[in-house]
């Protein structure tokens, strides 16, 4: 056998070539089992020693070139397709991939908006500690211990580590930031403390365990309710728009004297609660190291999950901590 030839031979074979199969196909015909060169491979047999060598020689040289062409040729065909696949694929008139953004949960629009709106008349944002002493969650709220009203919270407390220990409670309220930022900061004064509370009480349409309060506080010589009327009714306005109608009516608070109530209509036309509020209690001002008498102030803690619920009309404040995506994407 013409060793020489059948390398040319193999070598035209492979540039001629159009695909991977017909590659595949010129590949087993020279080097498959029964291939022209695995075929010489076993007709060495017959010969002489000497040749035996010089053949086996030759013909391991010839199968090396024969396999180091299939697979060149191999990389250009996957070169080539690979190009060819890319070409193909880009459409420069194709509409580009939208990108996904995430967005804020209702509540946090909320808040955010009634931040705003409250800093726009004057109002600084303030925050305050989750975990709560019972001291300024009732005791400086002119809530002693006996006293009935600490039904009206009813509160997850923490347990004592150390029987002499003060107790710790998660905060049923945002009031307890009026007794902390009047303690350390002089009047006059207008702020708004936004924050998470608790409530160990079952849940319903209107409550949940846990919700969103915006405490608010103003103090100055002269604070009437005429001027907490005229704050609220601002920014119901300015919240929901200048149709917003709101109702005041009287109610009971402990550290708020007179207390009152004050509610919006929601979408059903039902009126629905979305704040106290009253003028401070002197017992508060007392509490907190005020001369009697010298400042006045109101204060009011609005429902962050009421707002919501009013804004954008939803029917149970319970939908909006269930991480359920059709209802969140909404907003
Ligand atoms: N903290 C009261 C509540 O959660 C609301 C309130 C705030 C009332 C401020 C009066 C003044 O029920």
């Amino acid at each position: 056998m013409d060793l020489d030839q059948v390398s040319k031979e193999a070598q035209q074979a492979i540039n001629k070539c159009r695909d991977l199969s017909e590659l595949e196909e010129t590949a087993r015909h020279y080097l498959g089992k029964k291939g022209v060169v695995t075929t010489a491979f076993s007709q060495l047999t017959k010969l002489s020693l000497s040749q035996k060598k010089s053949e086996g020689k030759k013909l391991n040289q010839v199968q090396a070139i024969i396999a180091d062409q299939v697979k060149q040729k191999e990389k250009d065909f996957k070169e080539n397709l690979f190009q060819s696949q890319s070409e193909s694929k880009i459409d420069i008139s194709r509409p580009g991939k939208k990108i996904k953004l995430g967005h804020l949960h209702p509540l946090t629009k909320v808040v955010r908006e009634v931040e705003d709106i409250f800093q726009l008349i004057g109002f600084s944002v303030v925050e305050g500690p989750e975990l709560e002493t019972e001291y300024y969650n009732f005791d400086a709220l002119n809530i002693p211990a006996d006293h009935p009203a600490r039904d009206i919270w009813d509160t997850f407390w923490i347990k004592k580590s150390k029987p002499k220990q003060k107790k710790n409670l998660l905060r049923t309220h945002t009031s307890p930031n009026q007794a902390r930022y009047l303690e350390k900061n002089q009047p006059p004064l207008r702020i708004i403390v936004p924050g998470m509370c608790y409530r160990h009480e079952a849940t319903d349409r209107t409550h949940g365990f846990q919700f969103m309060q915006i405490e608010g506080l103003m103090v100055d010589e002269q604070v009437s309710l005429a001027n907490f009327k005229a704050v609220v009714e601002r920014f119901s306005q300015m919240f929901f728009g200048p149709d917003a109608e709101i109702r005041i009516i009287p109610d009971y608070f402990p550290f708020t004297e007179p207390s009152v109530e004050v509610s919006m209509r929601n979408k059903a036309g039902e009126w629905l609660e979305i704040m106290g509020a009253g003028l401070v209690h002197p017992n508060v001002f007392k509490a907190v190291g005020y001369p009697p008498y010298q400042w006045q102030g109101f204060a009011f803690g609005v429902g962050v999950e009421r707002l919501a619920m009013i804004k954008y009309g939803l029917d149970d404040v319970r939908q909006l901590y269930q991480g359920d995506l059709r209802l969140i994407q909404q907003f």
